[in-house]
């Protein structure tokens, strides 16, 4: 894997108009070499690879990163880097611009003299936009620890327990499923706060005649995934019916449009379009979704501002909301890989309206 992914950075040197590659994004540290540690830093050049980590690192580096010479760096790294950089005559070093703060890049031109330091953004998450099969296996494992997950809360969430308490009950029904950590905070958002479409669990309690918008995630072998059900508590009115009929109505439409070769605007347009059709246009104001892998949102995206182009191996979110203030929200999303053909929705759970 790590031999591999080498390879294809290597080839994007000659483009980028450099003679090596510095990576200091921690998933693109990640991706390239395989290594799990929390530091470390990668040089890329056309004959070397190499990996600088400190001494809590050494070891496991060397067993992860097996297509790379791991370097144990000085207590500045740059120092160590520099000596890299001398030895293998660099001369022009690509860095990622969007990944080094303006205290590193000032010590990096410093402790880098005589070599012209090169901004590039987005070279190796270009790559992880396509995922392998190794990593849809993970990003499968992960949704369905979720999936499990959701199963087994609709028998917890009752009137009188607070969104943390759901929140609480899920990340431990994930960890216990097998997922280190969740992949980013869970949002239980209930009654008036679904229209929060970020809205943190909170102390607030569950209660009948309202809407619960759960979104969470497990991570796996660093692999997120991304599950938005939103279920009401007693007996939904008419208005509550229509709302989610809407949403799912969206997000149904846009899981039969999008395929290859299809721009994240014109994917974002169909379910944009739908809700804006029944006058809920200004209550969806977020993109319509977004790709993630290693992170849960990497750049390709579903919104009106995205000129990004559908291709078979991105794994991406579909997920249309309705947030109304002071009344609640619908979302519901889903994950989708691109297919040479079509789409595959990798998430299964049922999203007919669950009324509990
Ligand atoms: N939970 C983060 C997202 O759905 O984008
Ligand atoms: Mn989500
Ligand atoms: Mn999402």
């Amino acid at each position: 894997m790590g031999a591999r992914r080498l390879e294809r950075v290597r080839k994007q040197l000659e483009a980028l108009g450099v003679d090596g590659l510095f990576i200091t994004n921690p998933y693109n540290r990640r991706y390239l070499t395989g290594f799990t540690g929390s530091s470390g830093y990668v040089l890329v050049t056309s004959d070397k690879a190499l990996l600088f980590t400190d001494f809590r690192y050494t070891s496991q580096a060397a067993e992860q990163a097996k297509a790379y010479e791991v370097v144990l760096h000085a207590i500045n790294p740059a120092e160590s880097i520099a000596e890299a950089l001398k030895a293998y005559g660099v001369r022009k070093l690509g860095f990622e611009k969007n990944h080094v703060t303006y205290a590193a890049h000032t010590g990096y031109v410093e402790q880098f003299a005589g070599v012209e330091l090169v901004p590039t953004q987005n070279v190796v998450e270009a790559l992880r936009g396509i995922k392998d099969e190794e990593e849809l296996g993970y990003i499968r494992k992960a949704i369905e620890i979720t999936e499990v997950a959701f199963e087994k809360i609709l028998e917890i969430m009752k009137p009188g327990i607070s969104e943390l308490d759901v929140s609480a009950e899920l990340e431990y029904l994930m960890r216990k499923n097998g997922a280190p950590s969740s992949a980013y905070a869970t949002i239980v958002a209930s009654g008036p706060r679904g229209a929060l479409p970020h809205g943190l669990a909170s102390g607030k309690l569950l209660e009948a005649g309202e809407f619960v918008t759960l979104d969470f995630g497990a991570s796996y072998e660093g692999y997120c995934s991304d599950l938005t059900r939103t279920v009401f508590l007693g007996t939904p009115t008419e208005k509550h019916k229509k709302l989610y009929s809407i949403v799912l109505e969206a997000n149904r439409a846009t899981l039969a449009g999008l395929k290859p070769g299809i721009s994240g605007k014109d994917g974002d347009s169909i379910a944009r379009d739908l809700i804006a059709s029944h006058g809920y246009g200004p209550n969806f104001g977020h993109g319509l979704g977004h790709a993630f892998g290693l992170e849960i949102h990497e750049p390709v995206r579903l919104s009106q501002q995205s000129a990004d182009i559908l291709a078979p191996g991105m794994v991406i979110t579909v997920e249309p909301g309705i947030y109304v203030p002071g009344f609640g929200g619908v979302r519901i999303e889903d994950d989708i890989v691109v297919t040479e053909t079509g789409i595959e929705v990798l998430t299964k759970s049922n999203k007919e309206l669950i009324v509990l």
